[in-house]
């Protein structure tokens, strides 16, 4: 299998691989980012997708009752027998008529892909089993990441479950969700609170990891967005293998919608589907780096030869401005993404567009999308905030097909949930006043009532 799958530069004229059990995660030879490649011509490839439907008969086998495994032809960088599994991808891609009128779309035109129902609560789930499915391969023993939260929760239940590694994550000082951290306390993880934000712990944790030989499960890691690639697939499966006409994916790290258009591209090229959908990224916009190159600077993948001054410039002036990410939805509260050369090229395959909201809207749209009966976190509820945008601005139609994917699990970050809902005024400053939320559309106020029968039964009457 080695020579069939191995690690290319996505440079079209660097042309550096490395061996497929490599894990430097950069080209040898431009320090540029890396794919999985397959040598598809070789490899046994189903003539059509109606083939997955198959393994649902064939839940027994864990491979088949995975949602990242059971597509494995599509991702062959391992044997079955080196496959780690925790049952991730067990995901819906459910039709959401209400939101959809929120955003302005027809009854019928939108699905909400919402990846919160994974092991460890997030999206994240789907990577990491790949990348252990990786590391297993090399015969790693302990693994790290720098994390917002979710690859540091998925890190930590994969460790606790598998027992295959010892976790190492690095967290910026006070920069994420209590859900989430104690995710990694509970499964267990080395958990290693920085001085700094998300962009500081990555660029620590990635030196770190080469000094001491330690597996990196960032975003960096190919093969990890290797296993982000069934997300698509699940909504192709969940659409009856009809191809929408638009994703909508909240842009962090930039990891998922690199990952999306590798998918699709993929899926051409093997003659399985005949169009990709479109893409839609969406910053929120204290954290809006994508937004401001791609489409304020004119930023673009230029068959590779994308313009790296643009890049230096902006980061220049972030740093000389003493500017940080600062948005509520602190998943994505991110200025250095470091798939963006990937994610440019995504752009270019699936004709993307990027945008970015204020954190009010993005509030709003993930009350309204818990309201609908998906409860998500902040950074999942950009996807329905940004789509509401496009439509507003006509970009997208009221009559197109969307799928909005929810990245993570509402219960990631409750506090921030029960501020938005709350009728007391210290409980909303403290957490959403003071980062410079005005007011909310959507608050649902729990009711104060004495202890008293009478009382209690008008305050219910008059209001339900
Ligand atoms: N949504 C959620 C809930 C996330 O946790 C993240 C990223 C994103 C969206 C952005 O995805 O990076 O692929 O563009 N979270 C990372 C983390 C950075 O550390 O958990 P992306």
């Amino acid at each position: 299998m080695a020579d069939l799958v191995f690690q290319r530069c996505i440079n079209p004229t660097c042309g550096g691989t490395a061996d497929r059990a490599d894990t430097a995660f950069r080209c040898p030879r431009c320090g540029g980012l890396f794919d999985v490649a397959y040598d598809w011509n070789k490899l046994p490839v189903p003539k059509s997708l109606k083939h997955f439907e198959g393994k649902w008969a064939n839940r027994t086998n864990p491979l088949d009752f995975s949602g990242v495994w059971r597509f494995r032809e599509l991702l062959p960088f391992a044997p079955d027998d080196a496959i780690v599994s925790i049952g991730e991808g067990q995901t819906l891609c459910q039709r959401a008529d209400a939101v959809a009128a929120y955003t302005g779309l027809n009854a019928g035109r939108l699905f909400l892909q919402y990846e919160g129902m994974n092991p460890s609560g997030s999206f994240k789930d789907n990577g990491m089993s790949a990348a252990f499915t990786h590391a297993r391969v090399t015969g790693a023993t302990r693994a790290a990441c720098a994390s917002t939260g979710n690859t540091s929760a998925s890190l930590a239940i994969y460790c606790a479950a598998t027992q295959m590694m010892r976790g190492v994550i690095f967290i910026g000082s006070g920069k994420i969700s209590y859900g989430k951290l104690s995710q990694a306390l509970e499964h267990g993880a080395l958990t290693v609170q920085i001085e700094g934000d998300f962009d500081d712990a990555l660029r620590r944790v990635q030196e770190v990891s080469r000094q001491l030989g330690i597996y990196l499960v960032n975003s960096v890691n190919p093969f990890r967005l290797e296993g982000q690639k069934t997300i698509m697939f699940r909504v192709l499966e969940a659409l009856n293998w009809e191809v929408p006409d638009w994703i909508v994916v909240p842009g962090g790290n930039l990891g998922n919608v690199s990952s999306f258009a590798k998918a699709f591209g993929e899926l051409v090229d093997l003659g399985l589907i005949s169009r990709v959908p479109r893409l839609a990224v969406i910053n929120a916009g204290g954290a809006d780096t994508f937004y401001q190159l791609y489409e304020k600077n004119g930023l673009r993948w230029n068959g590779g030869q994308f313009d790296q001054s643009k890049i230096d410039g902006y980061y220049a002036a972030l740093d000389a401005n003493n500017r940080k990410a600062d948005t509520l939805a602190s998943a994505i509260e991110i200025n250095r993404p470091v798939n963006l050369p990937k994610a440019l090229r995504a752009m270019d395959r699936c004709n993307g567009v990027v945008r970015a909201v204020p954190d009010t809207d993005i509030l709003d749209a993930k009350a309204k999308i818990g309201a609908g009966g998906l409860g998500c976190e902040p950074a999942s509820a950009a996807s329905v905030a940004g789509l509401r945008q496009l439509v507003q601005e006509k970009v997208i139609s009221p009559s197109d097909s969307v799928v909005c994917v929810l990245t993570g699990h509402e219960l990631k970050d409750s506090d921030e949930t029960v501020a938005y809902h709350s009728a007391d005024k210290a409980t909303f400053d403290a957490k959403l006043g003071k980062r410079g939320v005005k007011q909310v559309a959507f608050a649902n106020r729990a009711v104060q009532v004495p202890n008293d029968l009478s009382a209690i039964v008008r305050a219910i009457e008059s209001r339900a």
